[in-house]
């Protein structure tokens, strides 16, 4: 009785071991499986094939049936991870997330969306956005195939936008502390375009300061290998892998596959996992799945079914061709090195300081929100698309109007000197209230000061000294961040073509959406 029992007991222990995926770790430069210590390289594609969509922001995750379509084309592909752009942490993942483990298939998702995230032209990071990450980060950490979060997909695309990769990183740091204040061990990385002149300051920047800071890996969407008759140095990519050698985190790439020459045969498939990149390289992700107007595809779905392209076929065969060996985690020893952060100089191509902005937190911005005497009427930013234009153009002209006077900086921010106003974190509600309180006081409270075209009114203060406004405790007081400094931080959401879109090759459809992050842009163009 007693041994059958427990041969029951083992045998359910074993069937929710056989079940469940294996969890993977980083150790060094390298990720391994946790159970088997083998090495792990990504043998990826890009998944977001919920073109018909009309939603702002896509979740094929949710989708069910198109899970349930595309499952048999992605165990034929060969492939043991996807990596999807954009996903909501509302909706039920419950059914799509089974499937891909049982297949063996791993997740790596972005965090951003086309409307939350931080706009390459006027970046800021605010509360609303690391909620949002937050409650991300919530709905998919309970599967155990997620295996990484992307906390931004080429935002900086030139050297006049580097300073947004402060607020990025800003965000990077901060979910990672929340992913380990919730005792999880995901890691978070960044995926960089490829830009010759801010490629190197790119993977500096993103691997520099404190461990807390930086990213846990670095992905590149590279297109340089056109065609059959490139070769490893021929295309670049001898260049890029050479200027990896001896780092200290994951690189890989999260995105490959130019398309310039067609039908694409993929031979760099070989040297991604053959022993020109594999010491340095954990594989990648092709680009990608669905078959779209900028002719990427593997697959051409429509409604419940899907028809393989030519690419589809040349892939899996590159694919099921390589069988990439590395090491095993018990006989590897880190030995790569972090990095210095690149200088901040116009003649460096970079204006980022490792200065970051502070993590965003609504305790301070609602106890300041107490000390104003003017605040919008509205507490909340409108979400249908008319009202939102209407809004952005009323906050825009106040910031116009009120900071050509008074100081506004501390709800602003540089990311090239590093300093950033202690509330220009909070949401834009919070920030304009502020500026329009700073205008009512400079023009000694006189009627008719506190309108905005009737958007703002008067309110009798609930307190009148902010001094422990930045010293508040919140959800997020246990989650230390390193380099949160007394004075101050930088803010709020926003949108920009530098979303959790695919990189934009040639013919791409564009996502942009107008959201909180066009307010926002015209509400910093006239602050800055
Ligand atoms: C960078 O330069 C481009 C092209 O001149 C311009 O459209 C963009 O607004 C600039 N971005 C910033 C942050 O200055
Ligand atoms: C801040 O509060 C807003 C409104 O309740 C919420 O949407 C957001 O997720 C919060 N942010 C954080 C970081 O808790
Ligand atoms: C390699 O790094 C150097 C700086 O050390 C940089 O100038 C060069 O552009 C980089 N090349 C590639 C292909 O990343
Ligand atoms: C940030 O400060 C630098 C140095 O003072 C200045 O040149 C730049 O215009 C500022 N940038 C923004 C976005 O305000
Ligand atoms: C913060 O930590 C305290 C003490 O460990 C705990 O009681 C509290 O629930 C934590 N708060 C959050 C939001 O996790």
């Amino acid at each position: 009785m007693r041994a059958s029992l427990l041969s029951a007991a083992t045998l359910l222990g074993l069937a929710s071991q056989a079940a469940a995926i294996d969890p993977l770790v980083i150790k060094g430069s390298k990720w391994f499986n946790s159970k088997t210590g083998a090495q792990f390289f990504v043998k990826g594609v890009d998944y977001q094939p919920d073109i018909t969509s009309t939603s702002a922001v896509r979740d094929p995750l949710a989708d069910t049936a198109g899970c349930t379509r595309d499952l048999p084309f992605l165990k034929e592909l060969g492939v043991n991870a996807i990596r999807v752009y954009q996903t909501e942490p509302f909706g039920n993942h419950d059914q799509c997330m089974s499937m891909l483990s049982a297949a063996g298939i791993y997740v790596m998702l972005d965090l951003s969306t086309p409307t939350e995230t931080i706009n390459r032209d006027q970046p800021t990071y605010d509360v609303d956005l690391l909620g949002y990450y937050q409650s991300k980060v919530d709905t998919f950490s309970k599967y155990d195939n997620v295996f990484a979060f992307l906390a931004g997909n080429e935002v900086t695309n030139a050297y006049n936008n580097t300073g947004a990769s402060a607020y990025v990183k800003a965000a990077l740091r901060d979910v990672k502390a929340y992913i380990k204040s919730k005792k999880l061990t995901i890691p978070v990385g960044y995926a960089t375009n490829d830009d010759a002149d801010i490629r190197w300051q790119l993977q500096t920047y993103f691997d520099c300061g404190a461990t807390t800071d930086r990213a846990d890996f670095y992905g590149i969407n590279l297109y340089e290998w056109c065609g059959p008759t490139a070769t490893f140095e021929s295309s670049g990519y001898a260049d890029v892998v050479k200027n990896f050698t001896n780092w200290d985190i994951p690189v890989l790439l999260t995105e490959y596959g130019c398309n310039a020459i067609k039908p694409r045969t993929f031979p760099e498939v070989a040297a991604i996992y053959g022993s020109q990149m594999t010491s340095i390289f954990s594989g990648g992700f092709v680009y990608e799945y669905v078959q779209e107007a900028n002719d990427y595809g593997l697959v051409q779905v429509s409604g419940s079914s899907g028809t393989k392209t030519v690419d589809f076929n040349n892939f899996k065969s590159a694919l099921a061709a390589v069988n990439p060996s590395g090491v095993s985690m018990s006989s590897y020893t880190p030995s790569g090195k972090q990095q210095s952060c690149p200088a901040v100089a116009v003649s460096n191509d970079w204006i980022a300081s490792s200065s970051l902005p502070p993590m965003p937190s609504n305790s301070t911005c609602s106890c300041m929100m107490k000390t104003l005497t003017c605040v919008s009427k509205s507490t909340t930013v409108p979400t249908n698309a008319g009202d939102l234009a209407t809004f952005g153009t009323t906050v825009s002209n106040i910031f116009g109007t009120v900071c050509g006077t008074v100081d506004c900086s501390t709800v602003s921010g540089n990311a090239t000197t590093g300093k950033y106003g202690k509330y220009s974190f909070c949401d834009p509600i919070q920030r304009v209230s502020w500026v329009m309180t700073e205008w009512y006081n400079n023009q000694r409270n006189v009627d008719g000061s506190c309108d905005f075209g009737g958007f703002a009114k008067v309110q009798s203060v609930k307190s009148t000294d902010d001094s422990s406004c930045s010293s508040q405790k919140d959800d997020n007081s246990n989650i230390s961040s390193s380099s949160s400094n007394g004075e101050s931080s930088s803010s709020t959401s926003s949108s920009s073509s530098s979303a959790a879109t695919a990189k934009t090759p040639v013919g791409a459809t564009s996502m942009a959406a107008l959201s909180v992050g066009v307010v926002l842009a015209l509400l910093t163009t006239t602050l800055f």
